[in-house]
């Protein structure tokens, strides 16, 4: 059914970045099911007609392989409305005109959004609505129980969306092919077989202005909590009945539910955090973080962070899960590494074997399988191979996919609302144990390829 959609935060950078390049995207297919105008609700002194300039501006940027065209067609139909949407009066006015369904989009942080939906529980909406909560879902456990207490009685589950924009990529929905829909690795997908999973996620990006939301945030809340938690799940999930919204989120939960908390020392083993200083990063100079305007150096926000979980069940006992992520680093280096245990018994004698290894990089899209085989020459002498593969770009951006499943109201890729506290529980001990210095904040310069985890 078409709705309405509106979104609150306009202004902000979310929505020139990933929003609007997304449904100009959906609208140049003729996939938007939308009903009337577009609203960017913001706190800005605008007018549509400035906000309409601004997001033809953010979409050239942002959306350039969208004909510009759809881009202006479609921003051409956008509508601001000035806001302060934490006033519920304020917000009764811009949502209040009853009509279709809203998809009601909350690009705003985590707290600004709490207030948001206590005033949101005293308008009615048209039936049918949807309501969209960008990440983090919360700051901490207690945060994101608050919201979901808030949403319950307003939205039944199906209609919440939690975006995880991680879902939406085509390589991270490959996973689940790759893993369930061939014979060949499932079998093998224990830890008899691997002996440990990398997830990295390290980025060139630095700061990039966005302080206001990162400083309060660092790279354990903005990106492991959510985004690389969620790869992991799809790494170490059990196969579900289906891919529905609750086979496939009930088997993405077992996987939280078993993933191990932390104690003080074990936080001290298993976790590493660092925060970049002045260097250089993909050729550009980067200053440093501490001295970004609109970062309070006092904060001890990490800019790197690495976690190695562990998953305490029958598949995983054992088998390390290391989740890194970090900016201003040497590389755009994302991927999902897979090590095979070496095989039992070595017939070959004159050369050491490489371990398997199955590697998805994400960005560009390619997978790789390397294997041992015999030598041209000496057939006793072994040799690496690896076999690998190129993956079709994506047609719809990430965004653009969950935004569709948004007005098309499936929720499959959301995030439920207690996958959503699982995550924060595994996190939690870990920021506890940070709070007390647990592992120290290290430094790195810019540009570094991989930081240092020790002092
Ligand atoms: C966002 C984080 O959710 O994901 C950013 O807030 C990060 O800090 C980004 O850079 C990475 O996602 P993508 O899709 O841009 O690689």
């Amino acid at each position: 059914m078409a709705a309405r959609f509106v979104i609150l935060g306009a202004t902000g950078d979310l929505t020139g970045r990933y929003l609007m390049p997304a449904v100009a995207s959906l609208h140049e297919r003729n996939q938007l099911p939308i009903a009337g105008r577009i609203v960017g609700v913001g706190r800005e002194d605008w007018d549509s007609e400035r906000f309409r300039r601004h997001m033809i501006a953010r979409c050239a940027r942002h959306a350039a392989h969208v004909s510009t065209s759809a881009r202006e067609t479609m921003c051409g139909n956008l509508e601001y409305r000035r806001a302060d949407v934490t006033d519920p009066d304020q917000l009764r006015r811009v949502l209040g005109d009853g009509g279709a369904p809203l998809a009601l989009y909350l690009a705003l942080p985590p707290a600004v959004a709490g207030t948001v939906l206590r005033g949101l529980s005293g308008i009615p909406l048209p039936e049918n609505s949807r309501i969209v909560c960008e990440k983090p879902f919360g700051h901490d456990l207690a945060s994101a129980r608050e919201l979901n207490a808030l949403l319950r009685p307003m939205f039944p589950e199906h209609a919440v969306f939690r975006i995880d924009h991680f879902l939406g990529k085509q390589t991270v929905q490959n996973i689940l092919g790759l893993r369930f829909a061939n014979r060949v690795f499932e079998y093998l997908w224990t830890r008899d077989h691997i002996e440990r999973v990398e997830i990295t996620w390290d980025e060139t990006v630095a700061l990039e202005g966005r302080a206001g939301y990162y400083d309060t945030t660092g790279a354990l809340r903005d990106m492991i909590q959510n985004h690389l938690v969620q790869l992991l799940c799809l790494v170490a999930m059990e196969a579900p009945l289906g891919f529905n919204e609750r086979d496939f989120r009930d088997r993405k939960v077992d996987v939280l539910r078993a993933v191990r908390r932390f104690s003080a020392d074990e936080v001290a083993e298993h976790t590493a955090r660092a925060r970049y200083t002045a260097g250089r990063s993909a050729g550009r100079a980067v200053p440093n973080y501490a001295d970004e305007p609109g970062v309070d150096p006092a904060r001890q926000t990490e800019t790197f962070a690495r976690v190695t979980l562990f998953i305490d069940n029958w598949r995983w006992a054992g088998v390390p899960f290391v989740l890194r992520t970090g900016k201003a680093l040497a590389t755009d280096l994302n991927e999902i590494v897979v090590h095979f245990r070496p095989v039992p018994h070595l017939a070959f004698e004159k050369s050491a074997p490489a371990v398997n290894v199955l590697r998805l990089r994400l960005n560009p899209d390619r997978m790789e399988l390397a294997l041992n085989i015999n030598g041209c020459g000496d057939p006793f002498d072994l040799e690496h191979a690896v076999l690998g593969t190129k993956l079709q770009p994506q047609d719809l951006s990430a965004y653009a996919r969950l935004l569709l499943d948004v007005f098309e109201g499936n929720a499959v890729l959301s995030i439920r609302g207690d996958e959503a506290e699982e995550s924060w529980r595994i996190v939690e001990p870990i920021l506890a144990g940070w709070s007390t210095n647990a592992a120290p904040l290290l430094d790195y310069p810019a540009g570094t390829e991989a930081p240092p985890e020790r002092s």
